[in-house]
């Protein structure tokens, strides 16, 4: 069993920019493998790989029967279609809003075998592929919705059952050595001042 532990919002490894993958060996085929497991088991429709701990640039999704990984992946946006629908993340569980994306987008990247991939999204897999590719950046989907909506979304979560202001939770080093994300403080854990001081950058 590879299924494992999902960081929850307020890690900070969720607002820590992933790292580009620069090795396409075993030990990335064992990310992805994890990153697929712990996804079905989930029933998520995608997961980065930063929602495991993981700082590399690297995310799994299974939309409509479409399933599969990309590495390194940079976004095309073909044409200016937006859309709006209810959108949700296995790090902020059981909380839902609407956020508006793009229709159409086109995925480029690499499997774990470092093979050219290409995907072409809409809809559905086009909101899975911009919120995946968010992840890596350190951006959640909250951050995408309006300031009111964001406001309530906060609210939301701080008082959801699974939220602990008061420990926030200590990045543990991966398999896939220490992150070196540029937003990241350097002890791996939020201090007193960061968190009086905003600390997901959402505003109060
Ligand atoms: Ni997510």
């Amino acid at each position: 069993m590879t299924v494992q532990p999902i960081r929850l919002f307020g890690d900070p490894v969720l607002r820590t920019p992933a790292e580009p993958v620069v090795d396409f060996d075993a030990e990335l085929r064992k990310l992805v493998a994890d990153l697929t497991d712990t996804m079905r088991e989930q029933n998520g429709a995608g997961l980065a790989a930063p929602q495991l701990g993981v700082g590399l640039r690297v995310f799994t999704f299974d939309v409509d029967g479409v399933q599969g990984h990309l590495v390194n992946p940079v976004l095309d946006f073909p044409d200016e279609e937006e859309q709006d629908g209810q959108e949700g993340c296995l790090s902020i569980p059981g909380l839902y809003f609407d956020t508006k994306r793009r229709l159409n987008v086109i995925a480029k990247g690499f499997s774990e075998y470092g093979d050219p991939v290409q995907i072409v999204g809409t809809g559905l897999m086009a909101r899975c592929l911009q919120h995946e590719t968010d992840h890596l950046d350190g951006v959640l989907f909250i951050d995408r919705l309006d300031p009111e909506a964001r406001k309530e979304a906060m609210r939301a979560i701080r008082q959801a059952d699974w939220y602990d202001e008061s420990n926030p939770p200590v990045i543990k080093v991966s398999p896939h050595g220490p992150l070196t994300g540029r937003r990241s403080s350097p002890a791996g854990r939020l201090t007193a001042a960061d968190r009086s001081a905003d600390p997901f950058g959402l505003g109060r």
